[in-house]
């Protein structure tokens, strides 16, 4: 073998022995481009195949780790992939210009090199197509993970993820309820997630993310994967603590909710999950973008029978239009994963356990004052909350206070841990950001059953939906 020259002005008839393709292969070596595009290709190749192997043996728990493997280092090595034929081509412009015979490129498998070169791209393409299997594979696996989901985003998301991580449903990942089994919502998913991640990159994201969430997959092909209306039964107590203004004693109301689903004796479907059974439909027209405000409901019972009730004097919001909507788990669990608790609820229970201690002077009135003063940052309440509890304490009772040191400091501790759960003020989530549609609590700000039980919404007859209590719970047994 003999190393030809074929610089620019040197030689200029090729070696006999050296075809064209041998003449790009080598002429690769000789061009910056050529270079940069092979190394970049080898070295992200290798990074991606190592990073891949060690993630396999779960070496890793760090979504930005995972971001290099399964989207920047497959970027850089399609992009050396894709300049390697680029500086091929410049590399021939170059010698046709500078005279060199121009030859269309043959391949002669009667020729041992050819052969050579022929298996060599095949080997290397078959590795390529592997590696890059197995990188959408696992990275298919990873963008799906709810620490992805999570962190990669985590100042966007960090409201829901650290919502999610303290819920029932913190072993259920995020795409189990955002995107569902089937090929049609995943190709959807993953599009708006490309959106989402140019909005985070330009950092034009919404603060708050909007609720309810528009392109949220109709819940039943979702929760109804684990759940399913025809298992609900029976009643279920559930237990509410409430205080009066003066009182640091918490008084537990009881209330046992008619649950429903299939009655096993006759059949039949009841009580609350009635409105999602297999016979009945409800739909209902809301004018305004939140779902709070309902002019029209439309149900279909089991015995066929269709209705219509109606309340009049719903203005539609400005710039909403108003589109029908088929109720389904969502319009009561609404926040079946991301549960926010309200600052009275956290005192109650504080004064309950005694994490807050009630023999505290004035601990009540003080505590709803560290929670929601406006900290201007979480790192700012980490450190000033505690120290703004011991204050306002020491301003009612300097000789409480002194006393009842250890004791305040216990009480801070837990009510900035509360904060911390429920307040980010970067994204503009405060307390109350996100209420619940399951039950009453917020009927005035048009959350909740009362949208429709509220007994101003009529049909022809000039019946109306009941609010009557019974109807949804009654006192334990
Ligand atoms: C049990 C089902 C479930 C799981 C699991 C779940 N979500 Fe949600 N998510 C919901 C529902 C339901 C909504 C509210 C939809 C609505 O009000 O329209 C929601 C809303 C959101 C919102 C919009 C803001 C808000 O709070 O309403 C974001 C962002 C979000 N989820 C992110 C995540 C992330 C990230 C994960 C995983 C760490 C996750 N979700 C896991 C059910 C779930
Ligand atoms: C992948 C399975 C799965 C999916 C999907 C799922 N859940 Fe759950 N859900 C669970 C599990 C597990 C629990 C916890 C059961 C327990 O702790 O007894 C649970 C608990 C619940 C509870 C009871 C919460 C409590 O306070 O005890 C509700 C309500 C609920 N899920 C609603 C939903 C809704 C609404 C959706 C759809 C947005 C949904 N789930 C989707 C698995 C799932
Ligand atoms: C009309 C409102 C409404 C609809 C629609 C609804 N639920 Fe419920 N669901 C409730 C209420 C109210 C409770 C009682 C629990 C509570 O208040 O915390 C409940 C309880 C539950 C529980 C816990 C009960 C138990 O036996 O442990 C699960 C799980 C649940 N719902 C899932 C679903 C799923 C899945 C759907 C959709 C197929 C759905 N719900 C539709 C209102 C509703
Ligand atoms: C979008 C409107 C709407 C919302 C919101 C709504 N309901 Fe209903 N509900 C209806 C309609 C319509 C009926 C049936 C009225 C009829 O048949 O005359 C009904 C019937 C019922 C029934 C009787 C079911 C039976 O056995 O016949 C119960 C119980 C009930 N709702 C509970 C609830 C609870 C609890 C909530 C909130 C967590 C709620 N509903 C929210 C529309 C609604
Ligand atoms: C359409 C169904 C429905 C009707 C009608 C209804 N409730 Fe409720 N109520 C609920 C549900 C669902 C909850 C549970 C909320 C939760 O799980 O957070 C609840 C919770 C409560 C609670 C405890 C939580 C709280 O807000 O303090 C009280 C008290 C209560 N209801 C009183 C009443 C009274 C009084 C009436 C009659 C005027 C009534 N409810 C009518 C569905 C209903």
């Amino acid at each position: 073998m003999t190393t030809g020259k074929n610089h620019q002005g040197e030689n200029p008839t090729p070696h006999r022995h050296r075809s064209a393709w041998g003449h790009i292969i080598r002429g690769l070596w000789r061009t910056p481009l050529g270079i940069m595009s092979v190394v970049l290709t080898t070295i992200s190749a290798t990074l991606m195949v190592l990073g891949i192997i060690a993630d396999l043996f779960g070496l890793f728990r760090n979504p930005y780790v995972g971001v290099w493997i399964y989207m920047i280092f497959p970027m850089f090595m399609v992009a050396g992939l894709i300049l390697i034929p680029i500086a091929a081509y410049l590399r021939r412009r170059q010698w046709h210009k500078s005279g060199v015979e121009k030859k269309p490129l043959k391949i002669d498998l009667s020729n041992p090199k050819h052969r050579l070169f022929l298996i060599g791209f095949i080997v290397l393409t078959v590795i390529n197509v592997a590696i890059f299997g197995l990188a959408g594979y696992e990275g298919y696996h990873f963008t799906d993970s709810p620490y992805f989901c999570g962190m990669v985003c985590h100042h966007v998301m960090a409201p829901e993820y650290t919502a999610y991580q303290r819920s029932p449903h913190s072993r259920v990942s995020c795409v189990e309820c955002h995107i569902g089994p089937g090929a049609e919502w995943f190709v959807k998913a993953k599009i708006s997630g490309l959106r989402q991640v140019y909005a985070v990159i330009t950092n034009s994201y919404a603060r708050p993310i909007p609720t309810p969430v528009e392109a949220l997959r109709p819940a039943r092909d979702t929760c109804e994967q684990c759940h399913w209306p025809e298992k609900f039964y029976g009643k279920m107590v559930k237990k509410f603590y409430t205080s009066d203004d003066n009182s640091t004693e918490p008084k537990a109301t009881e209330i046992s909710l008619h649950i429903g689903g299939r009655n096993p004796v006759t059949d039949q479907f009841e009580g609350i999950h009635w409105h999602v059974s297999k016979d009945v439909k409800v739909e209902y027209l809301a004018m305004d973008k939140k779902r709070t405000r309902i002019s029209k409901i439309r149900v279909k019972r089991p015995d066929g029978s269709t209705d219509e009730f109606i309340k009049s004097d719903v203005d539609p919001e400005k710039g909403y239009t108003p589109k029908w909507r088929v109720m389904d788990c969502i319009d009561c669990h609404n926040r079946p994963t991301h549960i926010y608790s309200m600052p009275e609820d956290v005192i109650n229970f504080g004064l309950l356990s005694k994490k807050l201690d009630p023999a505290i002077p004035g601990i009540k009135q003080d505590s709803l004052k560290v929670l929601t003063k406006r900290y201007k940052s979480r790192k700012q309440a980490q450190e000033q909350l505690i120290p703004d509890l011991l204050a306002l304490q020491k301003k009612r009772n300097p000789q409480a206070a002194s006393a009842y040191e250890p004791k305040i400091e216990q009480a801070g501790n837990y009510l900035l841990q509360a904060y911390l759960n429920n307040v980010w003020p970067a994204n503009n989530v405060f307390w109350g950001t996100y209420k619940s549609h399951l039950g009453h609590q917020w009927a005035d700000e048009g959350y909740g059953c009362w949208r429709c039980h509220d007994e101003e919404h009529s049909n022809s007859k000039g019946e109306t939906i009941s609010q009557d209590c019974s109807l949804c719970h009654d006192e334990p047994e």
